[in-house]
């Protein structure tokens, strides 16, 4: 099969219509990392993205609909708080896990009795979203495990031959997947860290917890229990105040003959004494919009990737810490602590 990437031309809309009429799955453009969408309605087109991501069967995928689409059908009831999220954050980087009707199929909630809904601002994502007309199940276009997709490009070496389309809406804005939202409680609570931020939801809802699984419990959030979003190449981490012990282990690899590099903020760089190195910049947002672009980088021109933690905290940088440990294997994201 002929992967294609259209950008926005004469036809790309009624063509992705029509490959998901067929139960087929199409790749596009959303504001926080790429999706790899189908019919949520449909039970063998959703299978087909597990299939061709080899993602596991627990793991339940995100429903994405247009701004004006009804979603009341889909989900059984909303407490006060999270219609003013809504109203606040959507279109936007936020996914709310609301108590489902079980109308889309059993697939996506992987039998979860609740339903992950997302509206992203992108114009790409809104404008194929209202050209189906349906809601579309869609997980991040990358093969399970792998770094997510933030360009057109990213998703094309994950799937080139596999899929028939790519919506290419130019590099994502947003960098590190939506925020997960749990709306089925007394508060909100979030579920995956993203670039909607406690502090934000909390301004708006008066109140916001994080979910934390205890041990042995299955998470509520099942992605969470998954290495994630790793670059394919050796990795290490060390924390902000071991940057000598970071680079002993620089150099030591390159004595072996490998090709180390690090990937850390921009202050951290420029104490790295002109070594090879990624910079993820200064602010949470550009952290955040350059992550996971740096990790692929990274994984093709390095043997051994050396992530540095960065020091600031707060608001996105929560999502951005959380999307490092993960990267590099560090046992603890959110999730676990
Ligand atoms: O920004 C995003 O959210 C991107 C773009 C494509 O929209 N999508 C994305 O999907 O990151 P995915 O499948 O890579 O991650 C979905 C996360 C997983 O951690 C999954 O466990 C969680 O959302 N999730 C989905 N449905 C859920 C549900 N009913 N209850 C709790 N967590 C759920
Ligand atoms: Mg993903």
């Amino acid at each position: 099969m002929e992967t294609r990437i259209l950008s926005r031309s004469r036809g790309w809309l009624d063509l992705a219509k029509q490959y998901i009429e067929e139960g087929d799955v199409v790749a596009f453009h959303t504001e926080t990392v790429y999706g790899l969408g189908a019919n949520a309605f449909s039970d063998a087109a959703v299978l087909r993205i597990f299939e061709l991501k080899g993602r596991p069967q627990d793991n339940p995928l995100i429903v994405h609909v247009h701004s004006e689409y009804d979603i009341s059908p889909l989900i059984d009831g909303e407490p006060p708080y999270a219609a003013a999220l809504r109203k606040a954050f959507l279109p936007g980087p936020l996914t709310m896990v609301y108590p489902s009707t079980g109308k889309v199929s059993k697939y996506v909630s992987c039998g979860l009795n609740t339903l992950a809904i997302r509206v992203p601002s992108s114009p790409t994502a809104q404008e194929f979203l209202r050209a189906v007309d349906l809601p579309i199940a869609a997980p991040s276009a990358n093969l399970s495990k792998h770094v997510s997709p933030v360009t057109a490009r990213h998703v094309y070496e994950d799937f080139n031959g596999k899929i028939p389309l790519i919506l290419d809406g130019g590099a994502c804005t947003g960098g590190i997947e939506s925020t997960v939202l749990d709306c089925t409680g007394e508060i909100p609570q979030i579920l995956r860290e993203g670039l909607v931020t406690r502090e934000m939801i909390s301004s708006v809802a008066g109140d916001c917890g994080i979910y934390r699984a205890q041990k042995g419990e299955r998470p509520k959030s099942p992605g969470m229990a998954y290495k994630h979003y790793s670059p394919r190449c050796k990795t290490a981490f060390f924390g902000a105040d071991a940057l000598d012990a970071a680079i002993s282990l620089y150099e030591a690899a390159e004595r072996k003959g490998e090709t180390p590099c690090f990937l850390c903020a921009s202050e951290q760089v420029s104490r790295l004494g002109g070594r090879m190195a990624l910079d993820l910049g200064g602010t949470g947002e550009v952290m955040a919009r350059r992550l996971y672009d740096l990790l692929r980088k990274g994984e093709k021109t390095a043997t051994l990737l050396i992530g540095i933690e960065p020091q600031e905290t707060g608001g996105v940088m929560a999502g951005v810490r959380n999307r490092m440990h993960r990267a590099f294997g560090v046992e603890h994201g959110t999730e676990e602590n």
